[in-house]
């Protein structure tokens, strides 16, 4: 059984107020994404890693990584759902009937995660992601910017979970459903999205907290600490 691993970094990161897209940000010795690259291709199961970068990316060429036999590269689109569907599109699922998305973003993913989610995954059948437990009191409010700032309600804690990634789907299906959910107008800010609003299961696998997608200037320093600490 193999799985297409698929890291969709075509984004341009404008949270981070930086000169460059936050996957080309240096991270200690090396670029995010080449952090984030080198945990999938340590895997075992990784044969083929399939990288959705920007069609106008003036870096990725400067990396080794883009020498790697195993990369495979791949127009990404407008935002990170075309991405991700570029890159399934481009996947054979006779080859890899499974596909593991895994952000660019977050190169302090660990290894034993994302086996963990591979093992319950393949040993099911159904597709599942890494999460976490949400610790802090949640709260329903106004969006950020918009309107008072008051309180509406508490929101119940016990039930709610942050959506991590690696995510990992059989390849037809989430293919199928993400391009429905998109042609559809849906939301689609993970995997897992397209493949609840189809009506699909998806398991959830606790991960690390520590796993953070790198979105603000204050998440690069946290970064290099966990790194430090690793
Ligand atoms: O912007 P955000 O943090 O949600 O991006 C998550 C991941 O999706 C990043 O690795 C980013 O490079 C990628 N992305 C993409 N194509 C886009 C937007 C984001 O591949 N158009």
């Amino acid at each position: 059984m193999t799985i297409a691993m698929l890291i969709p970094a075509a984004g341009v990161g404008s949270r981070m107020q930086a000169d460059r897209p936050k996957q080309y940000l240096q991270l200690a010795d090396k670029t995010v994404l080449e952090h984030t690259a080198a945990k999938l291709l340590a895997l075992p199961q990784t044969t083929r890693l399939f990288l959705a970068l920007s069609p106008t990316d003036p870096y990725f060429d400067q990396l080794p990584l883009a020498a790697d036999p195993k990369v495979c590269r791949v127009a990404g689109g407008a935002e990170r759902a075309d991405s991700v569907l570029a890159g399934l599109m481009a996947i054979d699922a006779s080859e890899f009937p499974w596909t593991l998305v895994h952000d660019a973003a977050r190169p302090l993913v660990q290894l034993s995660d994302i086996q963990q989610l591979i093992e319950v995954c393949l040993g099911s059948g159904q597709g599942g992601i890494l999460a976490s437990p949400v610790r802090d009191t949640m709260k329903r409010g106004h969006i950020p910017g918009q309107g008072p700032s008051l309180v509406e309600h508490t929101v119940e804690r016990r039930q709610l979970w942050h959506a991590l990634t690696p995510q990992l789907f059989p390849t037809l299906l989430l293919r199928d459903a993400l391009s429905r959910a998109l042609a559809a107008g849906v939301a689609i800010t993970d995997e897992a999205s397209a493949m609840e609003w189809a009506g699909h299961p998806v398991q959830l696998i606790p991960g690390r907290a520590d796993n953070l997608k790198i979105t603000q200037p204050e998440d690069l320093a946290l970064a290099r600490f966990y790194l430090e600490q690793a």
